[in-house]
């Protein structure tokens, strides 16, 4: 019969590193193992790419090792360890997850699931760029309520930080009443200069939030990196789910692999009864998302506080809302570990380090 603490690295041996999919580095990342048959301290490191669900991480393994040492206290300590990324494209971006949100209409509440999702990683401890890709309606600015202008050192367009996050948006770069006329080689310009030109430095998750319509700027974007994938953000409604069925056709014919769906202004609570309101229906997108064979990532009701906050610059304040926060919270979960489900069918030998 093998000892505890054999017990222990054989359960580690068969548990895979959220980022990768792949299983832990022995070296690296089963930092070490102290076992009897009453108590296990285990200390297990990961990246901060994972820190969205290092919780459900730590209790997986937690209940793993119960299984083989039912008498055991559990205890799991995780440690952040660092795996640079490895830079992608022609361009070199050194981000380790690019996911676009996207969807073929407008006004679904794209740029504010974008920005919501890049705010929920980042408070969890994952290191974000948000990048606004609508040049001609850039809304980021608004919502998190930033201004100045980027400036140009060494050659590289400093962006304009919330909190430690990067945001990268046209918004920066002309006055608010002036339009942005351009045709499509500046447009493709103009993407591909915030992705290789901005100063990004390291980073676990670059959102990009993707202007409605058609597929230019994807195709753009999927030109320049390979994007870990997309997320499809629609209301419930039929004319809306029926331009939503359009953008999922558009990424796959892309290949830009989709991640999920968000179904946005699901369901809407009365604040004085209680009462929820289907104003545009709701379970739409799950629905749609079974048929069409992409997975689902959850859903964010309508909040009169979401709206009144984003309108005045402080859309991160509306994640303080506990049935918000609950919401976003759920699917950036869904998405963290999607794109680890990604990362471990890429065959061995490609892009991703293989551990
Ligand atoms: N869940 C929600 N609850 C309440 N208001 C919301 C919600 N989601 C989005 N909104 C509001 O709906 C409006 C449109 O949202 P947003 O700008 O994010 O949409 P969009 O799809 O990015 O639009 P566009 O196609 O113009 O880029 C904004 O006023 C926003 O505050
Ligand atoms: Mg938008």
């Amino acid at each position: 019969m093998s000892n505890p603490s054999d017990k222990i690295h054989q359960v580690l041996s068969n548990v895979r590193d959220p980022e990768t999919g792949r299983t832990l580095d022995k070296t690296n990342q089963i930092l070490s193992v102290e076992a009897t048959e009453e108590a296990a301290a285990v200390k297990i490191g990961l990246t901060s790419h994972s820190a969205p669900i290092k919780d459900e991480f730590e209790s997986n393994v937690s209940e793993r090792i119960a299984a083989v040492l039912p008498q055991a206290k559990v205890e799991i300590e995780i440690e952040e360890f660092d795996r640079p990324p490895v830079p992608i494209g022609q361009i070199g971006l050194t981000a380790k997850s690019v996911i676009a949100v996207g969807s073929g209409k407008g006004g679904v509440g794209k740029s504010t699931v974008a920005a919501s999702i890049a705010l929920s990683l980042s408070k969890s401890g994952a290191k974000v760029g948000l990048m606004d890709a609508d040049v001609y309606g850039p809304s980021v600015p608004q919502l998190l309520g930033l201004g100045g202008r980027p400036e140009v050192i060494n050659s590289k367009i400093q962006p304009i930080y919330h909190g430690k996050m990067p945001v990268m948006s046209m918004g920066f770069l002309v006055e608010e009443d002036q339009a942005v006329i351009w045709r499509g080689p500046m447009l493709h310009g103009s993407i591909s200069q915030f992705l290789r030109d901005t100063y990004w430095g390291s980073l676990d998750y670059l959102i990009i939030d993707l202007p409605p319509g058609t597929g230019d700027v994807a195709l753009t974007l999927s030109q320049l990196v390979p994007l870990t994938g997309a997320v499809v953000v629609c209301t419930p409604q039929q004319v809306a789910l029926l331009d939503a069925i359009k953008a999922i056709a558009m990424f796959r014919k892309t290949k830009i692999p989709i991640l999920g769906m968000v179904e946005n202004m699901s369901g809407f609570t009365c604040p004085d009864t209680g009462k929820v309101y289907e104003i545009f229906g709701k379970g739409g997108a799950r629905e749609k998302a079974e048929e069409t064979n992409v997975p689902f990532l959850g859903e964010l009701p309508i909040n009169i506080q979401m709206r009144q906050q984003s309108d005045e610059g402080n859309l991160a304040s509306a994640l303080d809302d506990p049935i918000c926060a609950a919401a976003i919270d759920k699917i950036v979960r869904a998405l963290a570990r999607k794109v680890g489900d990604e990362a471990a069918a890429v065959p061995t030998g490609a892009a991703l380090p293989v551990l």
